[in-house]
């Protein structure tokens, strides 16, 4: 830094006699992370200009909404007959059809939901802009929690054993740390770290991994006990020895599950369900939704844009407008006929969506958090099911809806080619592993397996390297007057952040064409 004070001086004044502001000038201070824009105004108004959009889930709702502001007239078909789209929720008497015609209605208590889709909000997503925006109410969405299981077979020793994720976590937290303090003093580092900070090193990875003066990892109570203490009284807790590392290697153990930038605490839920976002959007635009209203085929036309569609009463009916904005996932809007150029044709073609699936448990009795002081969070195992979700709302309540599954894959494709009652059964003989309280207060349940949900027919895009190259920016463009939107459109696949910011940004670039 060759910085002269006065050069700094000089540089507050011009920041308005902020010192912060003069070091990000100066380039001292790294910036902040590029905030969104606090309120996302068009700036054109184009009253009267007709815009006609394809899904009112939330990248056709958030459009509309926009577009309203400036003026735009806005129509929106929708091809069920509810707004949301994959922002959804079931609650008793809802019933789900899938593309096998095979119906399930869900028989939840009063008060009890499950969310099918999105189910957790990262801090840093739009979609909280958008809540805020909206005024629907927030609670925290519990993703990592270490009272929480890892439970996974033919694993060795510790196979088919309720590991909690806090003493697997801290054991090998401690191990690691004894491993590099042992590696620091015998030298292996030497070429990498000075003496001093050979010595911080061993420093932090005492605290880091709990070990003793030894350098060694012996347990600790981070690891939780084996017999809790009294709160008061005279028998204090004990904490069992740890588990041994091999064991833990050979479990597959990964403290991972708050690793990704989009998955670590905090996360947040909508209170009530997460349609409560869809229901926001609906209270502005759902004048402007045409529900089931099944599109048929999309044209382009000297003046703009034609759709043709059949109507809740089976009618033929189009629709003209001055521009489309498309937010039909990518693997139904391929089976629509339409003017797409080739190469726009071979994008929506290219686009391969997650297989996935969950399903609602709900029980009479929320043991895990009566037996077990578990409220929320994610058990991990290596059976079908892969997690198990305890509800993040209504805690202390009587009975709760837990996510008995959440797959991914070919494991969520074979459960969810199974029934609905075949596929409850294995959610309840896996979980039931776990949880051995499942035989007993068990009540009723709901799945999904997205590959069958109509006018979804997938869970999320999700791109290959070579396919966000190929085809990305080719269903980024325009194709005369018609633009695609969605979480599709977005680096944020499989949020709704990401069809949140396609609509700003969609709407933008037709805000920019605009008279
Ligand atoms: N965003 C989705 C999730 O949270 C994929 O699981």
């Amino acid at each position: 830094m060759n910085m002269k004070r006065r050069d700094f001086i000089t540089s507050v004044a011009a920041s308005g006699g902020s010192a912060y502001a003069a070091m990000v000038a100066l380039g001292l201070m790294e910036q902040p992370a590029a905030a969104r824009p606090t309120k996302f105004q068009l700036s054109k108004n184009a009253r009267g200009t007709r815009v006609i959009i394809l899904g009112a889930g939330l990248a056709g709702m958030a459009s509309a909404y926009e577009l309203n502001k400036a003026g735009y007239q806005c129509t929106l078909l929708e091809a069920r007959p509810r707004a949301g789209g994959r922002c959804w929720t079931l609650r008793g008497g809802d019933q789900v059809t899938d593309t096998d015609g095979v119906t399930q209605t869900a028989s939840f208590a009063k008060g009890q939901y499950f969310n099918p889709g999105p189910a957790r909000i990262p801090q840093h997503h739009v979609t909280l802009d958008y809540c805020r925006e909206l005024g629907v109410p927030l609670e925290a969405f519990t993703n990592l929690n270490r009272q929480a299981y890892f439970y996974n077979e033919n694993a060795g020793p510790l196979s088919s054993q309720k590991v909690r994720a806090r003493s697997a976590t801290f054991d090998m937290y401690g191990y690691i740390s004894e491993l590099l303090a042992k590696a620091v003093n015998q030298s292996a580092l030497d070429d990498t770290l000075s003496a001093e900070d050979k010595e911080r090193l061993v420093s932090f990875l005492r605290s880091w991994g709990a070990l003793n003066s030894n350098l060694q990892y012996t347990g600790s109570s981070r690891r939780g006990y084996d017999v809790q203490a009294q709160g008061a009284g005279t028998a204090s807790g004990q904490f069992a020895p740890p588990y041994d590392l091999t064991s833990l290697l050979q479990l597959g153990f990964s403290p991972a599950g708050d690793f990704g930038y989009d998955q670590q605490m905090m996360m947040f839920q909508p209170v009530g369900g997460m349609d409560q976002i869809a229901r926001a959007f609906e209270r502005q635009v759902g004048k402007q939704i045409r529900f089931e209203s099944k599109v048929e085929e999309i044209r382009k036309t000297t003046e703009g844009v034609r759709v043709v569609y059949r109507d809740r009463t089976g009618v033929e009916r189009q629709i003209v407008g001055d521009y489309c904005i498309c937010t039909i996932p990518l693997p139904v809007l391929a089976t629509i006929p339409s003017d797409f150029s080739p190469q726009m044709q071979e994008a929506i073609a290219s686009v391969a969506y997650a297989v996935t699936g969950k399903i609602g448990l709900q029980f009479s009795r929320r043991f895990w958090e009566e037996d077990e002081d578990l409220y929320g969070g994610i058990t991990n195992t290596n059976q079908q099911i892969t997690q198990i979700w305890y509800p993040s709302y209504g805690y202390g309540g009587r009975k709760g809806v837990i996510v008995g599954y959440y797959n991914f894959g070919n494991i969520a494709a074979s459960v969810g080619n199974l029934t609905p009652a075949d596929r409850q059964a294995l959610a309840l003989a896996q979980g039931g592993k776990i949880h051995s309280q499942y035989t007993t207060h068990f009540e009723t349940a709901v799945s999904i397996y997205w590959s069958k949900i109509p006018y979804n027919l997938g869970g999320w895009a999700s791109y290959t390297t070579s396919v966000r190259e190929q085809y990305y920016p080719t269903l980024n463009q325009p194709d005369g007057n018609i633009y695609l939107a969605g979480e599709h459109l977005s680096y944020l696949t499989g949020w709704m952040a990401g069809a949140l910011e396609s609509a700003r940004l969609v709407t933008s670039n037709i805000n920019q064409r605009s008279a």
